[in-house]
């Protein structure tokens, strides 16, 4: 670690940098103002490191003060904009990004992003660079924290377009095959799916069958139900092929919908503002009690945090109960 050693054992960071890194997410700019905001009423000097692990090997650094995170809770994206870097996986690269920060004199880094994000930063740390993680993902895969930044928002957007394809899908009594974004997780099919009222889900952590789906589709045209959505995470089969086979096996005219990223835009919600302004705060505050290599989470409504290492290993448990409940409220 470098820094000096204060009297309460901890470490005196003075100047820490900041960066998001792998998809963005709605509600990362919040959680950069907090961090700002909270360094500098703290004191410390804040570098805005761009393009994630990219632009902190190119050395694409800059001061920033209060006012560079005006205006900035309510947006999408990323002021600091993001990118997943090849080159900081390897040891050269993060041996360029080593000297950078010496360069600029940063004693820590807060990283905002998923679990490639968090393990970038163990590396920092192995590295003597104090590092915190803030988990800034739409995808909601990080098993240690009920939440990740963003992953709101795009459940309401998900809402948002179901609403609107349940309107066109029932004026011509068909199906819509809704397919959203998850990496490997279902909870943005689960919780839109739950939400929007959805007649099948389709998520990589359960076992689906085409005739399960058709049944249902069935049984609703019989009762007299005018449309049926289909919610499908990605990566787990093809949606124009599935719709093929529905409309096969049902007569039951089927559309696609493949929402992209349409899901990672968008003002973020009330929730993803709060939980990254607690977030974005709790990382500066471990910085100055000298923690290093942790993440923050949260578990109920309470932020909490732990080392990176041990939220890497803990699983992502799978909602099995609201998926259940998802099939009741759908018969
Ligand atoms: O991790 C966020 C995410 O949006 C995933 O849901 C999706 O699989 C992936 O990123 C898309 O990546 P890209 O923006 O590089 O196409």
């Amino acid at each position: 670690m470098t820094g000096m050693v204060n009297n309460e054992g901890g470490v005196w960071v003075k100047t820490i940098g900041v960066l998001t890194s792998g998809g963005d997410a709605p509600g990362m700019n919040a959680a950069i103002r907090a961090v700002v905001r909270s360094g500098i009423y703290n004191k410390l000097k804040i570098m805005g490191i761009k393009q994630g692990y990219k632009g902190l090997i190119e050395g694409n650094i800059e001061e920033m003060n209060l006012s560079s995170v005006a205006d900035i809770i309510h947006r999408g994206g990323t002021i600091l904009r993001t990118a997943r870097s090849e080159e900081f996986m390897t040891e050269a690269g993060r041996k360029k990004a080593l000297n950078v920060l010496k360069i600029f004199g940063i004693d820590g880094v807060i990283v905002i992003g998923g679990d490639g994000s968090f393990r970038g930063a163990e590396k920092l740390s192995e590295d003597g660079i104090m590092t915190i993680g803030i988990p800034g993902t739409i995808d909601n895969d990080l098993g240690y924290t009920d939440y990740s930044i963003g992953f709101d928002t795009t459940v309401n957007t998900v809402l948002d377009a179901i609403s609107k394809i349940r309107d066109t899908t029932t004026s011509h009594g068909r199906a819509n095959i809704i397919e959203v974004m998850g990496r490997h997780c279902g909870d943005i099919a689960l919780y839109a799916g739950l939400g929007g009222g959805a007649e099948s889900i389709i998520v990589p952590e359960e076992e689906f069958n085409v005739d399960d789906v058709c049944r249902k589709l069935i049984q609703g045209r019989n009762r007299g139900k005018l449309h049926s959505i289909i919610l499908l995470a990605e990566n787990i089969i093809n949606a124009y092929n599935l719709s093929e086979e529905i409309e096969e096996k049902t007569d039951i005219a089927t559309r696609v919908t493949i929402l992209g990223h349409i899901q990672r835009g968008g003002s973020p919600s009330a929730f993803d503002r709060i939980l990254a302004s607690r977030m974005g705060a709790r990382a500066v505050e471990l910085l100055l009690q000298g923690k290093s290599s942790r993440v923050v989470g949260v578990k109920g409504n309470e932020i909490n945090d732990m080392p990176i290492s041990q939220a890497l290993s803990e699983t992502k448990d799978f909602n099995k109960n609201m998926y259940e409940l998802t099939k009741i409220l759908s018969i």
